[in-house]
């Protein structure tokens, strides 16, 4: 027996449902005697918790794997693994020596499905043996295992796995499989949990949230009872398909009052053309009409979206055409994306034909544009008094907080002797495109509102 617990460091990339997967793995491990590391220098267990979601993604990790090259020189007993979707995605071809020079460096190979192995897999790793895990499963949701979360005020609950779309870009369902849910009883239990930890948001996580299912309840029912545990504690959620967005859906955003009213609804394209290329299943006018039916029943609605530029056969018709409808929708923010071919989906076997000169330039546009609506929509803001929820820290002063608005907005300000988990009022003295700046007017007796 080690005389001291072994240590974990995870270092996470990618999307949100990663940061929540690490949290189940430090649980997992948690449970069978090892306890997460500060630092990497500190651990004896280092863990890349990977992304393949786009190719520049795949290409940072193998660079940091690189360097832990040194690391193993260094400490020969420290065990490096590859965890998430990059394991899963390129499975045995992470220990063939070939691979950039990583195969020596990488004991053991775990997906996102596996994670219950992963303390056997270790056992086996103190002793020499690598290691790997890559089933992928029908019914795992790690339901059963409480995230391990060191105190805060926000906290992530993964409520499904897996997705089902398979739109034709997306490398997802293949390192992720199936759609599968939760139960709506674990989810909220993990609620009341966070409740009396005095955890004040709670984000709900799936690559589709809205084919979330449990027997007869939806994900509007899984909201509400989420929302109703405890009215001081601000309910999000993400991704939301645009296809499965329902009336009932919009009926709960609206009527509860602690649901945040910003809803990320990936478009992808402006163009129907390129819309049925990506296999999304709705046309440009549905999704404008859903938009304006979630705007004529939730007012104070947020709203933003993904967008990829230079999907194969993109013409400068197509691209104006996702320019337009950031016109028309006017969002409050976007992420924003070069066309990335995925090894296994549908699009590799279609020509990538869009320089990549042309994806920069067209990507650069949408950008800008959205960019510049960004900041007109934060500078309608100035003037008004919003309540935030205080986070933490501003980067760039000690003597101030960021905190995010109901509608997802960044604020800065003072601190003014508040502290993280408490709701403030500010008042919006100044702005730009990704920020609000301002003053603390009271503490707020509301967590809705702006
Ligand atoms: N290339 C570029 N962007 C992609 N996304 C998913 N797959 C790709 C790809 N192959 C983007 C989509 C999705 C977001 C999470 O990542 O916009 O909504
Ligand atoms: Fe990927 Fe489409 Fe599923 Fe989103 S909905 S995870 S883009 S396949």
């Amino acid at each position: 027996m080690p005389e001291r617990k072994k240590r974990v460091y995870i270092e996470t990339y990618g999307c949100q449902m990663n940061i929540a997967d690490t949290e189940v793995v430090h649980s997992v491990l948690g449970k069978s005697g090892y306890e997460p590391s500060p630092t990497l220098a500190d651990a004896d267990v280092v863990l890349v918790n990977t992304c393949s979601v786009r190719e520049n993604a795949e290409q940072r990790i193998y660079g940091r794997l690189g360097e832990f090259k040194r690391l193993k020189e260094e400490n020969p007993d420290v065990v490096v693994g590859v965890i998430g979707c990059m394991a899963e995605r390129l499975r045995s071809k992470l220990t063939d020596d070939f691979a950039r020079g990583v195969g020596q460096i990488v004991d053991i190979i775990v997906g996102p499905d596996e994670y219950r192995k992963m303390p056997v897999l270790l056992d086996n790793a103190w002793h020499g043996e690598k290691g790997i895990a890559v089933q992928l499963s029908r019914s795992e949701t790690y339901d059963d295992i409480v995230p391990l979360r060191t105190s805060g005020v926000s906290a992530w609950i993964s409520v499904m796995r897996g997705c089902d779309k398979f739109c034709t870009f997306c490398v997802v369902p293949f390192t992720r499989g199936r759609e599968r849910s939760r139960t709506l009883a674990g989810v909220v239990h993990e609620v009341e949990l966070l409740a009396s930890r005095n955890f004040k948001e709670i984000t709900l996580l799936g690559q589709n949230v809205n084919s979330y299912r449990d027997g007869d309840h939806d994900f509007p029912d899984l909201l509400r009872a989420v929302a109703r545990v405890d009215r001081s504690i601000r309910v999000r959620f993400t991704t939301s398909h645009p296809q499965d967005f329902s009336d009932k859906l919009i009926e709960a955003i609206a009527s509860e009052p602690n649901i945040c009213k910003f809803i990320h609804l990936p478009i992808q394209s402006g163009s129907d053309r390129i819309l049925g290329l990506m296999n999304r299943t709705y046309s440009r006018d549905h999704y404008l009409h859903l938009v304006e039916k979630i705007r004529r029943n939730i007012p104070a609605a947020t709203l933003s979206t993904d967008i990829i530029a230079g999907f194969p056969t993109e013409t400068e018709a197509d691209h104006s055409a996702t320019l337009d409808v950031l016109r028309d929708v006017r969002y409050d923010g976007a992420f924003m994306f070069k066309y990335s071919p995925r090894e296994n989906t549908p699009a590799f076997t279609m020509n990538d034909d869009v320089p990549d000169q042309i994806k920069s330039r067209r990507v650069t546009e949408i950008i800008e544009l959205q960019n510049s609506i960004s900041t007109d929509k934060n500078r309608t803001l100035v003037g008004s008094t919003v309540t935030v929820l205080v986070e933490g820290e501003s980067k760039k002063s000690s003597d101030q907080w960021h905190g995010r608005t109901d509608g997802n907005k960044m604020v800065i300000f003072d601190k003014g002797g508040t502290v993280p988990g408490e709701y403030v009022d500010v008042c919006i003295g100044r702005s730009n495109s990704a920020t609000l700046f301002g003053s603390i007017v009271q503490h707020s007796t509301s967590v809705e509102a702006a």
